[in-house]
């Protein structure tokens, strides 16, 4: 099995009612409990690189090992270029063995979103990679990313047409209220429930539908899709971290919107969240421990049963192979 581009996936996807998970990777135990979750689950999956884990592992350790994680699991993998911030980094990582790009142009205005789109997408197709495009702003601060609530707007479904019929993308991201981090919404913008959980405000969902309408058949992505398990954080808080109020999107929401238009789900806090959790409980208990080895493989069980169930309950993807 070679690298795929998320076309079929999508098309696939968009039919069958369910998404595809789109994990962030960062390091060779990020990708191990990753893509050993999708094959538990034959599971189809898209893994993605941001500018900062290019920065961090260095584009060629995470192609190659991209390559290893195929060749062990014989998955169809997509590699994805997440937040790709301009034409020379799209670029780059099309040369550079990608499947698929993202060009991020929701910071610019529509007119300079379709230029700098439109050009990703004529040298990607070129080159058999499919791109997606991004309208509306997420709000979250991450390294590629930094929005303020104030700054973020939902996507405008009547823009939606014009976008992808003038730049030719292959799929398009959507805001229609979640956003990047672990800090998603403030306590205040919050209802309790009856166990005195924040419930945060419900997805646009009216966007969504209207989006779907105007482009039926079109794979829509969900980015900020992180759902903060508050058992992982409340590990976390107990051995020594410090995460207080930290809140995601409800999971029922996003099998609801899995079940709709949108084919690809964002998911990087909830591993970040669950990997760190487990090694903080580690070293906690084992503080005689200095191998890495001991508390990373810890990390990585976390984040493949994070992964599990992801697939199996929230994207429904499992045995879509
Ligand atoms: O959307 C951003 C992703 O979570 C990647 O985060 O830029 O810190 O690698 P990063
Ligand atoms: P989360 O921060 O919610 O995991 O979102 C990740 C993401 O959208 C990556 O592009
Ligand atoms: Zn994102």
């Amino acid at each position: 099995m070679a690298l795929v581009t998320t076309k079929e996936m999508f098309a696939k996807a968009y039919k069958g009612g369910y998404a595809i998970g789109a994990f962030n990777v960062n390091n060779m135990e990020i990708i191990q409990g990753i893509t050993e979750a999708a094959k538990e689950e034959s599971s189809p999956i898209i893994l993605q690189v941001s500018a900062g884990a290019r920065k961090y592992a260095k584009h060629i350790y995470l192609v190659k090992l991209v390559e290893a994680a195929i060749a062990d699991t014989d998955l169809p993998i997509a590699l994805h270029l997440d937040h790709g911030e301009n034409f020379e980094v799209c670029k780059s990582c099309i040369d550079g063995g990608f499947s698929s790009v993202m060009i991020d142009g929701s910071k610019h205005s529509f007119e300079e979103n379709i230029k700098i789109t439109r050009e990703v997408v004529e040298y990607a197709h070129s080159k058999g990679v499919t791109v997606e495009g991004e309208l509306g702003k997420l709000a979250g601060i991450e390294d590629a990313v930094n929005v303020r609530p104030e700054d973020s707007s939902y996507t405008r479904p009547e823009e939606v047409e014009e976008f992808v019929s003038r730049t030719g993308v292959d799929s398009l991201a959507i805001a229609i209220g979640t956003s990047h981090g672990a800090y998603k919404f403030k306590p205040e913008q919050c209802t309790r429930n009856e166990k005195g959980v924040l419930v945060p405000p419900p997805l646009r969902f009216d966007i969504l539908k209207e989006v779907e309408k105007r482009l039926p058949g079109f794979p829509i992505v969900l980015h900020g899709s992180s759902s903060v398990p508050q058992e992982y954080v409340e590990i976390v808080n107990k051995f020594g971290g410090k995460m207080p109020d930290a809140i995601g999107i409800p999971e029922e929401e996003l099998r609801e919107a899995a079940k709709m238009a949108v084919c690809k789900i964002n998911i990087d806090s909830d591993l970040r969240l669950g990997m760190t959790a487990m090694i903080r409980k580690h070293l906690a208990e084992y503080p005689e421990h200095f191998d890495p080895r001991q508390y990373l493989a810890d990390g990585r069980s976390a984040l493949r049963e994070i992964v599990r169930h992801k697939i199996r309950d929230v994207l429904g993807s499992s045995g879509k192979i």
